[in-house]
């Protein structure tokens, strides 16, 4: 038998080869086969086979409040989480545990004590904490010795690893008001963590930090967070928020921040969660303290975490330094630098020439990616009405500087704007960068899908692919 698989002809190719068996030289052309279906979890899982190799062996601190602890829904994000330990993630969980102590205070009718958002500690306080703690640990615990269930991976077990891992320091007097138990994060045994790392366990951090003195301190489960993904070096925090991510005014998810627009976003608070404000301060310090990247997802969406970091699009806030810093919109002063950016790709016919006068005027439309003072990207955004759609153009990165994510974060921020500006689609024309932008989540349409005004500029010589992505 020399049967060779996927040569087997289907009903299609009989019809061809009986039409090609009739001879008639005006028989009709050949019906091409219709491509078969990709289920979509077999697409899902190709798209996700990049993140998955690029996620193995890095360090995550994932934080979640008391509420996700007392959810019902609590075992998927444990199960979402014991997957990521599977893939070969490096974890280190962090729970609060406001609800847990709220309910022993009222049950012991013990008065809740706050000062400026910070919780006194009195000692009848700290016995609810430690106790609530303990019982939280145990849960989480609990659940990761079942493995993943239903999957092959059930009662496989998963090793969690709590201890003394963050030192605190009192919070003292402030204010003139004693703060008791209330403390701050002095140090995390960065050491004793990795060791629980390299062994294969998953860390988990309580809100419980302990003094040389030998006296535990309540402290703050966001700066715990913080504190230990900076000390780690993590390569993410990932903090499951209980509102939305960070949103803008009108309640719309804003997908990338750096860490002072955060910050100030959390400061004026006006538009956030409590609890999505506190996740955002922790989230900045982070980022200057050296975490490149802090997502903040939204608990209630069931597999948020997943989707966050295994696809492109993701479903939450990212909060990071890195390009973004670069990454602004243009002023005047640049114009030399995209000129000189532009030009040689307009010597090549890769980009339409512009001159220095319609780029003035366009100015607004374009943001670039500036390095020591230098224009090393750009890219530029304009806007048609009433199709509501934009133009991606002038997509340029310095070739010294290339293959290093810049591409790709230009259009990212474009998408960005375009979305805040409220626009449906993106659309690109693009002579010899078709599958730049495909890889990116663009497809190829007609040139009758450009909006009316566009349609009437197009170059039929240049014969430019248009590509639409949707918003
Ligand atoms: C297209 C361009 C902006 C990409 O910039 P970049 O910073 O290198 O992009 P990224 O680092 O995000 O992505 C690099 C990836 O895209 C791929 N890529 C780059 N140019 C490509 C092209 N023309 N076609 C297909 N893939 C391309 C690279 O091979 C690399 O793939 P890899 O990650 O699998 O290795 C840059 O190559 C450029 O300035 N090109 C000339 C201008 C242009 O063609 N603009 C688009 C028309 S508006």
């Amino acid at each position: 038998m020399n049967e060779r698989v996927g040569e087997t002809p289907g009903p299609l190719h009989q019809e061809e080869a009986e039409a090609a068996s009739d001879g008639a030289e005006a028989a009709p052309a050949p019906r091409r086969r219709a491509a078969p279906a990709t289920s979509p979890f077999v697409e899902f899982f190709r798209a996700s086979a990049p993140y998955i190799h690029a996620h193995r062996g890095r360090t995550f601190v994932v934080m979640f409040g008391g509420e996700a602890v007392i959810d019902h829904d609590f075992p998927k994000l444990v199960h979402d989480l014991a997957l990521m330990h599977a893939l070969g993630v490096r974890l280190v969980l962090v729970h609060g545990s406001k609800p847990q102590i709220e309910r022993r205070l009222k049950e012991r009718r013990i008065p809740l004590k706050f000062h400026h958002g910070v919780r006194v500690t009195d000692r009848a306080t700290m016995s609810c904490v430690e106790d609530a703690v303990g019982s939280i640990r145990g849960r989480i615990e609990g659940l990761f010795s079942m493995g993943l269930p239903s999957s092959p991976m059930e009662h496989a077990r998963l090793r969690v690893a709590s201890g003394n891992f963050v030192f605190a320091r009192p919070w003292g007097v402030r204010d003139g008001v004693d703060f008791q138990y209330t403390g701050g994060v002095r140090r995390v045994d960065v050491e004793a963590i990795k060791q629980r790392l390299d062994s294969g366990a998953i860390v988990l951090l309580s809100p419980l930090g302990y003094s040389p003195t030998g006296e535990a301190f309540n402290l703050s489960s966001h700066e715990v967070a913080a504190a230990a993904a900076a000390a780690l070096g993590a390569d993410k925090l990932i903090s499951i928020v209980e509102g939305k991510g960070a949103v803008d005014r009108r309640g719309r998810l804003l997908h990338q921040l750096g860490p002072d627009e955060a910050e100030a976003i959390a400061r004026d608070g006006k538009h956030l969660h409590a609890d999505t404000a506190k996740h955002l301060l922790a989230g900045a310090r982070a980022c200057r303290e050296g975490v490149r990247r802090v997502h903040l997802v939204e608990r209630r969406l069931d597999g948020a975490v997943l989707q966050e970091l295994f696809t492109r699009e993701g479903r939450g806030t990212l909060v990071t330094a890195e390009q973004y810093e670069g990454l602004r919109p243009a002023r005047l002063d640049d114009i030399p630098g995209v000129l000189e950016l532009l030009h040689p790709l307009e010597d090549a016919g890769v980009l339409v020439r512009r001159s220095r006068e319609t780029l003035e005027h366009e100015l607004e439309r374009f943001i670039v990616v500036e390095r020591d003072g230098m224009v090393i990207g750009c890219a530029a955004l304009e806007v048609f009405q009433p199709e509501n759609v934009g133009e991606l153009y002038c997509v340029a990165v310095h070739p010294k500087y290339r293959e290093a994510g810049r591409g790709e974060a230009i259009v990212e921020f474009v998408a960005e704007r375009a979305r805040a500006q409220g626009l449906s689609h993106l659309f690109v024309l693009t002579t010899q960068s078709a599958h730049f932008f495909r890889e990116r989540g663009f497809e190829p349409v007609s040139v009758r899908r450009l909006p009316a005004e566009r349609r009437a500029r197009y170059d039929h010589k240049r014969r430019s692919k248009v590509l639409f992505r949707a918003l």
